[in-house]
């Protein structure tokens, strides 16, 4: 298999597991979608040919920035509604990726395939990262507050 982009080659594809739960189904759902569009821009690196790549990563980026505001926006609201006392800091660093989606959306068109590359990259690890800190503490603090006394006992049966 040859490859367009080397980095696309040397990341593997993300695999949704138990481990990457925050324990509400809705959005556990959404986490999947968004590692999916992740990996399906991870398969287009694999790609042998430039014209397939550049309209698949094209049409999954612009997927990307319509999924990404739509799951901050359900998140957030989640997140109201249980009275996350972290609700202004998560916000924020949902800002902050929003961000750099929308400036990969404006290098989109430049023709620059390390940018995509990069993109990927960056998308990837935040994404990642993010359900695995900042999305498992609310997760964490939604559970206390379902179950004071279980949360305060490290053990129960
Ligand atoms: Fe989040
Ligand atoms: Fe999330």
């Amino acid at each position: 298999m040859s490859c367009l982009v080397m980095m696309g080659c040397l990341m593997s594809l993300i695999d949704w597991g138990e481990s990457f739960s925050v324990h509400n189904e809705e959005i556990d759902e959404q986490h999947k979608k968004w590692i999916s569009i992740i990996n399906k821009m991870h398969d287009s690196m694999l790609s042998d040919d430039y014209m397939t790549f550049e309209k698949n990563i094209e049409a999954l980026i612009i997927e990307m920035v319509d999924f990404t505001g739509y799951h901050f926006a359900l998140e957030e609201k989640y997140l109201l509604k249980i009275h996350y006392p972290g609700l202004a800091d998560h916000a924020r660093k949902h800002k902050e990726f929003n961000d750099q989606v929308a400036e990969a959306f404006r290098d989109l068109r430049s023709g620059n395939m390390m940018l995509k590359s990069n993109f990927l990259k960056m998308a990837r690890s935040w994404l990642v990262d993010h359900i695995m800190t900042e999305d498992k503490k609310y997760s964490l603090y939604a559970a206390e507050m379902d179950n004071p006394d279980e949360a305060n006992s490290s053990n129960h049966h």
